[in-house]
């Protein structure tokens, strides 16, 4: 029977999740049991202080790293299961990356960058449209050098689209901007979320940012302290930076 358009579909279910990182004799427990379901093209903010865990949760989730125990399912696919060139096709297939600093190829223009990642991908966006998507049309021919942090961020954000990923992972994607740059990324982020309803999810250590989202999960030394649902959302230009 096909699966109901109305009905919520959980696109990554995460048991008892825990990361160690060992260096020598020092051990971190980065995270430490956490369980939660994320539903399938919706927006998530995490919320914590730093160190809480945010960016391990996230890297396991987006297949950056691996868990020590615990599992991740994205749909059928058990992540914590893969070896490192399953993690890698996965990453490839599925999700797409944006960080706090933008990883732009300082020689190549706005559109080179982006197209870059559609000449790889199966079915991709074409470079124009994804740029055009976050409003950066009249931006194609410039130079990362040439455009601002905000600017630089929604190229960053129209690459990690193009390849139209299941998943978009944001850590700290206004963590380098003003409130003014870092409302207009967020904008970005939430039109793509409802235009192409990728499912996508948001590192940040604003508070002021949860309202935008469907729903909000918080961390706190490596556990869950929080997780629930927003019953009225906001616009990132109603955030209070
Ligand atoms: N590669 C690593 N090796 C050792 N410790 C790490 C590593 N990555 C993160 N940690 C530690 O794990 C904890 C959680 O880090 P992290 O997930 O980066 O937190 P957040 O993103 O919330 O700031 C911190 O104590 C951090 O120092
Ligand atoms: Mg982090």
């Amino acid at each position: 029977m096909p699966v109901s358009k109305n009905k919520p579909r959980e696109i990554f279910k995460i048991s008892h999740l825990s990361k160690i990182y060992r260096t020598g004799e020092v051990e971190v427990r980065a995270m430490n049991d956490v369980s939660l379901d994320m539903i399938e093209g919706e927006m998530t903010v995490l919320l914590g202080p730093s160190g809480s865990g945010k960016s391990t949760f996230l890297n396991i989730v987006g297949g950056l790293d691996q868990a020590s125990s615990g599992t991740v399912f994205f749909k059928d696919m058990e992540l914590t299961s893969f070896n490192e060139r399953q993690l890698t096709r996965y990453r490839r297939d599925h999700v797409g990356f944006v960080f706090q600093f933008y990883n732009l190829i300082p020689s190549l223009t706005a559109w080179e960058n982006v197209a870059l990642v559609t000449e790889v991908s199966k079915n991709p966006m074409k470079a124009g449209d994804a740029l055009a998507m976050v409003g950066l049309e009249n931006r194609m021919t410039h130079f990362p050098a040439q455009l601002s942090g905000g600017e630089q961020q929604r190229v960053a954000i129209a690459r990690a689209i193009a390849k139209r990923p299941e998943v978009l992972l944001c850590d700290e994607p206004t963590g380098a901007l003003d409130s003014k740059t870092g409302i207009i990324v967020l904008d970005a982020l939430t039109k793509v979320n409802e235009e192409l309803g990728t499912t996508t999810a948001i590192i940040t250590h604003n508070a002021g940012i949860q309202k935008i989202a469907h729903r909000v999960i918080s961390f706190l030394d490596g556990k869950l302290s929080n997780c629930h649902e927003n019953k009225s959302r906001i616009k990132p230009a109603e955030v209070v930076w």
